[in-house]
């Protein structure tokens, strides 16, 4: 896992309740602590009979709290609880068991967990872990439905095998799942995107020849990903249109799977409705086979093969259309992988496709573009900016776009007020 930004001089507070899963949490708070944060863990009684305070403080460079009658550090007197609740950005309850969910929802005060909880000024999240009948358990959903009800984000707990052997619901979900939960209720606390919809396309199209070989490029999906995770960051609402396999999305990202350029077009103008802004990340055909073969190409005696091609669906230009009778996204964003002549060719798709913002890099350097970290971007925007970036990991232009996406949205909404 990369460091992400948001994370960075972040306050967190994790408590930690009875559950079997408790020795998870001690990944899950080093995680956040090699991302930058600032994680103050709080055990409960029955999750000290699971894992110890000192794996925490070890993991955390910082005190782990247990006792309710703990002084704070702020010299005001204020007991401990009073303080964490005060000053944290983000709480998560991971595992929250089945009893800490009950005292939460019933406002209970008698340990330190449950008391900080009620003094909290920031947003709470639980991850419920336990067995699971004891989660489908009516008790514990009419509790869960309770902190839902007081705005509490409960993170659902994962399918598979138990402690006790058995399979059910109850399981944490894995540090990955959590850190991109976390990430995600700090960018809709905060981000320069919160309350916008951002349609992203990833990956590169694959055009059939026969029922087994396709037409395809050599995009990784990196970028698009890395895009939809910085949306996410910066506190917008993400709809992912992916070629990609086997790479898992962002947390929060909705993902819709195409593999055609004509799926990719005929998707992206499904999803348009209500999106501020388009950003076309994908590498989509530009041509296709005129027909693809319904059974496989034999080799037989051939010694060439030629197959006619024919110009594929082309989703900017359609969303283009559709701009011109005015719909469509206030910002529309077009990715350019160059081999020549980059600027002029850049600065004309810019125009051609009707662009508020096109992202060109060359492709000829073995430093940025497809299936490596990095990428060096030169950004052409509608009103005549040009921009050389430096050589950037994939993250760190998903967060310059992001930048440039918000500034181009506030402006639009500006102007709409005029
Ligand atoms: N694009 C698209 N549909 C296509 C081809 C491209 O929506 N069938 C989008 C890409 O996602 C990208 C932008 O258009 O954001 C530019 O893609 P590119 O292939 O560089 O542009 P083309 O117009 O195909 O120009 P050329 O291949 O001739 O350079």
């Amino acid at each position: 896992m990369s460091s992400p930004a948001i994370l960075a001089g972040k306050r967190l507070l994790l408590g930690v309740s009875g559950s079997v899963a408790a020795y998870k949490a001690v990944d899950l708070a080093s995680k956040l602590t090699q991302g930058g944060a600032e994680v103050s863990v709080i055990l409960s009684e029955s999750a000290q009979r699971f894992v110890t305070a000192l794996a925490f403080q070890a993991v955390t460079g910082r005190a782990v709290h247990t006792d309710m009658w703990e002084l704070g550090s702020d010299g005001r007197g204020h007991i401990a609880h009073i303080e964490l609740g005060e000053n944290a950005d983000l709480c998560l309850i991971a595992p929250g068991s089945a009893q800490t969910i009950a005292r939460l929802a019933a406002g209970f005060a008698d340990n330190l967990l449950s008391l900080t909880a009620l003094s909290l000024r920031c947003p709470l999240l639980i991850a419920p872990a336990m067995d699971g009948g004891m989660y489908e358990h009516p008790a514990t959903q009419a509790n869960l439905a309770t902190l839902r009800a007081r705005g509490v984000q409960i993170i659902a707990p994962a399918m598979g095998r138990m402690a006790s052997g058995l399979r059910g619901q109850g399981r944490l979900p894995e540090t990955a799942a959590l850190v991109g939960e976390i990430r995600r209720a700090l960018g809709r606390q905060s981000g320069a995107l919160r309350g916008r919809r951002l349609l992203v396309s990833a990956g590169g199209t694959r055009e059939a020849l026969d029922p087994v070989r396709y037409l395809g490029n050599r995009s990784s999906g990196r970028q698009g990903y890395a895009i939809a995770q910085a949306a996410l960051d910066a506190g917008a609402e993400v709809t992912l249109i992916s070629t990609v396999e086997g790479r898992d999305a962002p947390v929060g990202a909705g993902v819709i799977r195409v593999e055609t350029a004509a799926e990719m077009r005929a998707e992206t103008l499904t999803h348009l409705a209500g999106v501020d802004a388009l950003i076309m990340a994908a590498a989509v055909a530009d041509f296709r086979p005129a027909a693809a073969a319904s059974q496989k190409i034999k080799r037989g005696t051939l010694e060439t093969l030629a197959l006619p091609l024919e110009r594929a669906a082309d989703a900017l230009a359609a969303v283009a259309e559709r701009r011109e009778q005015g719909s469509g996204p206030a910002v529309v964003v077009g990715f350019a992988a160059e081999s020549e002549d980059l600027r002029r060719h850049a600065a004309e798709k810019l125009v051609a496709k009707r662009l508020d913002l096109l992202l060109a890099n060359d492709i000829t350097e073995a430093d940025a573009g497809f299936a490596v970290e990095t990428n060096r971007i030169t950004l052409f925007a509608k009103d005549g900016t040009v921009e050389e970036w430096p050589l950037l990991h994939k993250e760190a232009v998903a967060q310059r776009l992001m930048a440039w996406i918000a500034t181009l949205l506030a402006a639009g909404d500006s102007t709409a007020e005029e």
